[in-house]
């Protein structure tokens, strides 16, 4: 299972529909001023270099999030994704990609909280250091996240997003693939 790293598969078309979703849920969570928290399962980095390292190899963003990126006449739920993804990319062109981490990261109210857990060592420290400067509403760990999912059930304001995203692959569903590296922001 460790040797997945989801560097290789950053801002492919999977990635785009679940970091998607994962707006909108967001969003919606966000309507009540009640606080809530994510529990991100497998987080992976937190945030992916495009163009360098891993992900440029099969450079799988090439049929996803690039595709969408000088679109025109997106729906409005699907261009304010983009819109955040260039947030990221203030420069202009397509540099780095949002994991799930930074995708809530980037839409939490400071009333609500982030709990992470990666097992992966590289992508742990990684992790780390890309939520190094949040530390008071992140919480960042180097363990199972199924095993700490049961622990932290109902969280204390009873209001979650959990995102479950465990590596897998065509044959078995729940995948060891090739080694890549995380980018970082
Ligand atoms: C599909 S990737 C996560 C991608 C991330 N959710 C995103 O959307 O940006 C799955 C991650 O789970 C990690 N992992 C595998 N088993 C784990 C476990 N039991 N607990 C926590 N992390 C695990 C892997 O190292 C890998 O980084």
């Amino acid at each position: 299972m460790l040797s997945y790293r989801h560097a290789f598969h950053a801002g492919n078309h999977a990635d785009v529909l679940k970091h998607f979703v994962q707006m909108q849920l967001l969003q919606y969570l966000a309507q009540k001023d009640k606080p809530f928290w994510v529990i991100d399962t497998h987080a992976g980095a937190g945030c992916y270099e495009l163009l360098s390292g891993y992900a440029a190899k099969n450079a799988e963003y090439e049929s996803g999030i690039a595709r969408l990126w000088d679109a025109q006449g997106l729906p409005p739920a699907l261009a304010e994704y983009v819109a955040l993804v260039k947030r990221l990319n203030p420069e202009g062109g397509l540099k780095l990609y949002p994991g799930s981490p930074l995708v809530s990261q980037m839409l939490l109210r400071e009333q609500d909280r982030l709990r992470l857990f990666e097992l992966h060592p590289s992508d742990y420290e990684i992790l780390t250091e890309n939520f190094i400067a949040h530390d008071k509403q992140v919480m960042v760990q180097k363990s199972d996240g199924f095993a700490a999912l049961k622990a932290l059930l109902p969280p204390p304001p009873r209001r979650a997003l959990v995102l479950i995203d465990p590596p897998y692959d065509r044959e078995t569903g729940l995948q060891t693939r090739g080694r890549c590296l995380a980018g970082r922001a």
